[in-house]
């Protein structure tokens, strides 16, 4: 995983901080219009969250959706536990290593904020996983930073000094999708969080 994780940044390990610095920013907001307007789950669905985080999500999404969160840090997953511990499964995992055939059968996938910290073998490691997981039909949402020509001089500055090491155009993010499922659209978006901001949506469809 290429994620830095020294200096000022090694805070963001702390759940809390992390959350701290995600509210600040606006990702609240961010994470509620990614669910109205892309991820659109309805009561009985099965959702895998891959890379959730504390499972923030969580509180956006309608009582009824069956729920799966993995997520590579120990301390992530206990916090997320700690807060919806009755509101879904929750596991340590690495999917950039994983083979697993544990995941099967959901209706939606998610993965927020995770393709930017992986490398093109484990993102398409990530997007195989997701895909083997959904149903014929299903979709995986993924929202990501991104470059983009013409985008502030404020929001890439931010964007450059991510944790991930892997912040992609668009169309990066989009080819790697699309090695892997059929059916990719594509949505660059300057108004998801509070601060000056480029992100890419990635809806794929198995
Ligand atoms: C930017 S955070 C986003 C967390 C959460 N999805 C959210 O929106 O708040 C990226 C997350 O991906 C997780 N992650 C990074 N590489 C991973 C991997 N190889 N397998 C599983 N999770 C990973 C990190 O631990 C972190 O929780």
């Amino acid at each position: 995983m290429a994620q830095i994780t020294t200096g000022v940044r090694a805070i963001l390990s702390s759940p809390r901080a992390y959350d701290f610095t995600q509210n600040l920013v606006g990702a609240e907001r961010s994470r509620k219009r990614l669910v109205r307007d892309y991820l659109r789950p309805q009561a009985g669905q099965r959702l895998l969250d891959i890379g959730c985080g504390t499972a923030r999500i969580l509180s956006h999404l309608p009582d009824g959706i069956a729920y799966t969160g993995v997520d590579l840090s120990e301390r992530y997953i206990q916090a997320a536990r700690q807060e919806y511990g009755s509101r879904g499964d929750f596991a340590c995992v690495d999917v950039g290593r994983t083979d697993s055939d544990r995941y099967r059968g959901f209706d939606l996938a998610l993965a927020t904020g995770l393709l930017h910290h992986l490398d093109d073998d484990e993102a398409k490691r990530m997007l195989a996983t997701a895909r083997d997981a959904l149903r014929p039909g299903g979709r995986l949402v993924t929202i990501d930073p991104c470059f983009a020509d013409g985008q502030s001089a404020l929001a890439r500055y931010v964007i450059e000094r991510d944790r991930g090491r892997n912040v992609r155009t668009a169309e990066g993010y989009a080819q790697l999708a699309r090695d892997v499922f059929a059916d990719v659209r594509v949505d660059v978006r300057s108004d998801m969080l509070r601060i000056p901001y480029t992100h890419t949506i990635l809806d794929c469809r198995r």
